[in-house]
Formats: C-alpha cells, structure tokens, sequence
C-alpha cells in the first residue's frame, strides 16, 4: 500500500503533458493566459468525461428500480443556501502573506510553497508575515433579475436542488422509501488554492446521489453504498488496490453527520479523496422543512408511520474520476524491434467503455481506392454506435502508436487480404490489433459490430 505522501511528479508532469499535446484537457482561457482553477476539455477529453457520466447515469439510473434522475438550476436560490448553511458556513480558513501578497489556506500550509521561496512553505522564509486565518466563504455569487438586484449563487452541490426536489419527485412518480435521486452536473466553489492539475477546481462537475431511508436503516444502507461505489471503481478501470476507505473519526466528520466514508485513490500527487459516502441523518430535509416552512414529512402507507426521511449521500467527483483514469492508464513500456532498436511506446490502457475512441479504422495504403472505400464503410457502420477515428496518414505502425497514446483498445485494418487478394478464405475480413498485448487477429467485416459493442458497453 503507498504511503500517504509519495508522490511522483515527474510521472504527474507527463500527464499534464500528453492531456494538452492529444488534447484531452486545456487550461480556460489559455489564449489570455489562463483562468486560474478552470478546464476545457478537448476533443478526447470530452469523450472521456462522456463515457465516464454515461456509465454512472446508466448503472446508477437506468439500470435500478429504486433511483430517479434529476437535472437542476444551477443558479440557487439565496434561501436554500442560507438553509443549507452554505451561505454562513462554507468556508475554508485562509491566511494572507502580507509580503508576497498570496494567499492561502491556512489548513493546507505544509503543502503550499511559499510565493517568493518555492522551496519552503508559507510562514518558513524569515520574510514571510502571514495573518491569523480568517474564513473565507467558498461561494461564487452573482447578480439576478431585470436590474440585478437579486442575489443568487452559483451552486457549489448538485445536492440542494435534490432535497428542496425531494418531495416533487416523490408525488410526481409514486415512489417508494427507500428510493434515491441522482443527478450529475457543474458546481462551482471559489476555491483558494485550485492545484494539482483538475483536481482541486473553481470549476467542477459531481455525480451525486441522494438515498432517502428510513432512520433505522441509515449505518446499514451507507455501508452498502459503499460497496457499490468500489464496484462501480473496478468497473471503469481504477483497481480495487488503488482506492483506501478512510472511515472519517468522530470529531472531523460533518457535526450531522453519523458516518462519513471517503473513498480515496492513489494520485501521482499522494492519496487523495475521490468520493465520500456519507450518512448525512435528516439534517438536509430538516433544515429545508424549516427554512421554507413546509412540511417534508413522508407517510409510510404500510405501517403507517410518519417521519422525515434520512439520507445517504455517495458524492463522486467527475473531474476527479476522470483524472484518475487518465493516471491510472497512463503507461510508458520499452519496446524493441527485430533489429535490437528500443523505442518507447506510451499507452493509455483505459478500459474499453471508458476509451474516447473505441476503434482506429485504417485502410493500409491509402491510395487503395477499394481498401479506403471499405474502411469509410466499416467507419460509417460503426460511427452510430461507438466514437471511432479514421486515419490513412503513414505507416500503420506510427498509426497504431498514435492510438495507442491515446488509449484506443482495438484498431481495424483493411488490406489486401480483405479484397480476397490471399484466397477466398480472408476475403472480407480485416485485422483487428489489440492496444494491450499489441496481438492481431482476423474478423470477418460483417462480425465487427457485434464483437465491439460486446466489449466497449
Ligand atoms: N454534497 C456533498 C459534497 O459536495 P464534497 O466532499 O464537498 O461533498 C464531493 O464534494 C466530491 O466532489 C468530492 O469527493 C470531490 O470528488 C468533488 N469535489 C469537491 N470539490 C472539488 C473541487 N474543488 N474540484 C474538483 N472536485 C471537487
């Protein structure tokens, strides 16, 4: 198991390179310089963060009896936030330097560099003249309405429109306790200190799930949470040997809280929270059912029993899932030729449901007119179910290492087997060439499909 603080930086710096040079992630607004804390995603990064959104809507939603979905505002209310507590108390402590001017949180010294003296921390250079820490509310506010005069914020959870929605949903669709609603979308927190590339952002997407339950099966529901959520980790590709359960201590967990679970993951930059799975009690509906003044009590028909429902949170990180994908495919391996040359080959080994592109579709010479008009063919095919790239450009070996760096699990290959020049019996099939283990076999074109879709699903 790695320790708490190892980190490799040199591996973290390869990855912030490959993201910008393949495209996956740009800084906002690099063109002027950047936008401190915010992330465009490129071409193959907004396929991943499709893949990765995808597949928690489907296993979270579409695949369970007892979640609904929901997508709400991100603009919020003043009172649901003043409710929630976020407008008095969502702050982290922060310090100023009175010298260099930063400013940092005042929780998370030991690991922020000091802005004159990169080597030491604030507080360590003898010019350093840091304040006491002062709270610092993380919410970004903004001007609503006709003449601005109304305040709103941008939402810093997906969670408060679930539970000031909890009751709408439960008239609207007849559900039962204990049932869950689910929603994946942007929040947004004025971070202090945004670092370690997209992990800690201003802007952020969260997959949320809010499960309302009876109070007696709270502790019990929280653990079985958790254990679906490590499924959900293996299923995308992070092992189960990567991710730490921290059990959060009486005394650092939310004041409501009865148990909170962080799922942790073992970053390039240290062991670092993905996801908490908390039993958050009726703290949310019993401070919306006051601050609104409404009640938010459910009936139970059965025993007849009335009570504000409890709630178990699993609240994941999307960025910071996709992050961990992009680390834990990345992979360098020496490769070397008939001839003795090595040459290094970087691969992305994303699981195939997670991989932006699923296939490379390549005709082996492109001045073949049958061998390109058979893999536009088998491009067009495909492209309505699957992302697949097309490339006729050098040699098929510099053609799979691009695909390779980008972590596409198969590439097709038309050659002049497929136009029955070798006999009848390869005719109409193509190579396919395993990212992985760099093996090839042969598919007959009509059985393509099928065979992909069994394994990027
Ligand atoms: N509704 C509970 C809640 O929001 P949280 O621990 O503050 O809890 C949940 O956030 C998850 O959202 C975190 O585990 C993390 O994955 C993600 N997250 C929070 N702040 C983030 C930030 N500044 N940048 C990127 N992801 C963030």
């Amino acid at each position: 198991m790695a320790n708490k603080d190892s980190t490799d930086p040199a591996r973290m710096e390869k990855i912030v390179s490959l993201c910008k040079r393949r495209g996956f992630i740009f800084q906002a607004g690099e063109l002027y310089g950047g936008l401190n804390g915010c992330w465009d995603y490129g071409p193959l990064g907004a396929e991943l963060k499709r893949n990765l959104k995808e597949y928690w809507w489907r296993k979270t939603v579409q695949e369970r009896d007892d979640v609904l979905g929901l997508d709400g505002a991100i603009l919020t209310m003043e009172q649901v936030l003043v409710a929630s507590g976020h407008v008095g108390g969502f702050s982290d402590p922060m310090v100023d330097c009175k010298t260099c001017k930063a400013r940092f949180r005042a929780d998370n010294l030991e690991s922020s560099q000091c802005k004159e003296k990169p080597s030491v921390c604030p507080g360590q250079s003898p010019k350093c003249e840091l304040t006491e820490p002062r709270e610092f509310n993380l919410m970004l506010q903004t001007n609503f309405g006709a003449t601005g005069d109304q305040i709103a914020y941008l939402r810093p959870e997906t969670a408060q429109s679930i539970f000031v929605q909890y009751k709408n949903v439960l008239d609207s669709n007849r559900v039962k306790l204990p049932f869950g609603i689910a929603q994946c979308g942007k929040s947004f927190r004025n971070e202090i200190n945004p670092r370690n590339f997209t992990f800690r952002s201003r802007e952020f997407e969260q997959m949320e799930i809010e499960y309302f339950c009876h109070p007696d099966d709270g502790m019990r529901l929280t653990d079985e949470w958790l254990e679906e959520r490590l499924k959900f980790y293996g299923e995308i590709g992070i092992p189960r040997e990567k991710l730490h359960i921290l059990d959060v201590p009486d005394g650092e967990r939310a004041f409501y809280s009865k148990k909170t679970y962080d799922i942790e993951y073992e970053f390039p930059f240290g062991i670092q929270e993905l996801e908490g799975v908390a039993y958050r009690t009726d703290y949310d509906l019993g401070v919306h059912e006051k601050g609104a003044g409404k009640s938010l009590v459910y009936f139970d028909e059965e025993t007849k029993e009335r009570f504000l429902p409890h709630v178990v949170e699993p609240s994941a990180g999307c960025d910071r899932t996709v992050l961990a994908l992009i680390c834990e495919a990345f992979d360098e391996e020496t490769l070397t030729d008939e001839k003795g040359k090595e040459e290094l080959r970087t691969v992305l080994r994303f699981v195939p449901r997670m991989a932006p592109v699923k296939a490379g579709i390549f005709p082996l010479l492109r001045k073949n007119e049958d061998q390109v008009r058979i893999a536009r063919a088998i491009q067009k095919q495909l492209q309505p179910w699957m992302n697949v790239f097309y490339d006729d450009g050098g040699a098929v070996g510099r053609r799979y290492r691009r695909q390779d760096e980008v972590g596409t699990p198969f590439c097709i290959t038309v050659d002049f087997e497929t136009l029955g020049e070798s006999g009848e019996a390869l005719k109409d099939t193509v190579t396919v060439r395993h990212r992985d283990s760099m093996e090839q076999e042969r598919l007959p074109v009509q059985a393509l499909l099928p065979w992909l879709l069994e394994r990027v699903r």
